[in-house]
């Protein structure tokens, strides 16, 4: 064999080899032409071993040739292959099983529920004044829910906070089970965990009471409790606290004002109300016209509760406050009818 011949067999093969794959319309068969052609026995390398037999020179123009065909032809292979999964991805896709231009299924973002974000909102409030947070059981006994709380039986204030009772045997003592009516037991939960003071916590958590429900009242509902003592604690540092949380959660301009109130476990009680950040104190629906919207209850913790968690009352002195969580959402934001907030309609919770 001349070099010549090599090199017509060469471009013969690619020509024949060119020519074969442009008819080639599926990737089985496209495979066959590259083992026949391009494999490891295939017609190129057949070729190059039999260059073996040329003079140095010739065999080195022929293998130089035999491999710009193979690099030809690899090419070709490639972009044949190419061609071919693009056609099949268009048909495939048009057939529908695959359309990457239909827009995805939307993922659904949840949010927090608007009782979550005031809690937060409050804690956060605490917080930065150095409160701890806390949590307690929402079944107490009898014990802490009242009598803990200067609340013996018979007590009138009792009819306040009127309960659901998880055991309801008929007899009511202190080992009864119910369903707490307010935060306030952890109070006393608290002090007497609390060897350290000073003692300074916020206690967000749910609360039952046996109510009708109506715009203004659910029978289940969130409170956040709060409570400081230690040495020397008196009403003046009450009014610092709660005035700079009423700032910080409603604004900085708000008034605040403290009237009496009772609570069985303050003494003396207060109610605070702050001027209504809607009218500026004019009066309007809101503050039902008297420029005030009463937001929480509060006062000096009674010497007799001190007492009952071992406290000295002539040592220790503290305050304590508690205050509803959906009536403050309802404050921020204008909301009239509390029974929104747990009848589970996206149109209400969307907007928060
Ligand atoms: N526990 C009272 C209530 O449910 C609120 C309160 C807490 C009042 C602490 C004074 C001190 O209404």
């Amino acid at each position: 064999m001349t070099a010549e011949d090599a090199s017509s067999n060469i471009s013969d093969l690619q020509s024949r080899a060119l020519t074969e794959l442009e008819t080639l319309q599926d990737a089985r068969r496209l495979e066959d032409w590259r083992v026949v052609y391009l494999g490891r026995k295939g017609k190129l390398t057949q070729t190059l071993r039999t260059l073996g037999s040329l003079p140095p020179e010739q065999r080195r123009e022929a293998g130089q040739a035999a491999n710009r065909a193979k690099t030809t032809l690899e090419e070709a292979y490639d972009n044949h292959l190419k061609t071919l999964e693009e056609a099949s991805f268009a048909t495939s896709s048009t057939k529908g099983r695959l359309d990457v231009t239909l827009p995805g299924w939307p993922v659904l973002r949840g949010g927090l529920h608007p009782t979550t974000q005031i809690v937060r909102e409050i804690c956060n409030a605490f917080a930065s004044m150095g409160f701890q947070v806390v949590e307690g059981p929402e079944v107490e006994s009898d014990e802490y829910n009242f009598e803990k709380l200067n609340i013996p039986k018979d007590h009138p204030a009792r009819d306040m906070w009127n309960t659901l009772w998880v055991d309801y045997t008929g007899i009511q003592d202190e080992h009864s089970v119910l369903l707490r009516t307010h935060t306030s037991p952890m109070q006393a939960r608290i002090m007497e965990k609390m060897d350290s003071k000073p003692v300074r916590v916020i206690v967000p958590g749910k609360c039952y009471r046996y109510e009708a429900t109506d715009a203004t009242h659910e029978w289940h509902f969130f409170q956040v409790e709060g409570l400081a003592v230690d040495k020397g604690i008196t009403f003046a540092d009450l009014k610092g606290t709660l005035y700079e949380f009423a700032r910080l959660v409603f604004g900085q301009n708000r008034k605040v004002r403290f009237r009496c109130d009772y609570f069985p476990f303050v003494e003396p009680g207060a109610e605070m109300s702050i001027d209504c950040f809607l009218c500026d104190g004019q009066g309007c629906r809101v503050c039902k016209k008297t420029g005030w919207i009463e937001v929480l209850g509060a006062g000096m913790v009674h010497p007799k509760v001190l007492e009952g968690v071992g406290y000295d009352p002539s040592v220790y002195t503290g305050f304590a406050f508690g205050m509803g969580m959906e009536r403050m959402a309802m404050l921020k934001h204008g909301i009239e009818d509390i029974r929104l907030f747990y009848s589970n309609d996206l149109r209400f919770l969307k907007q928060f």
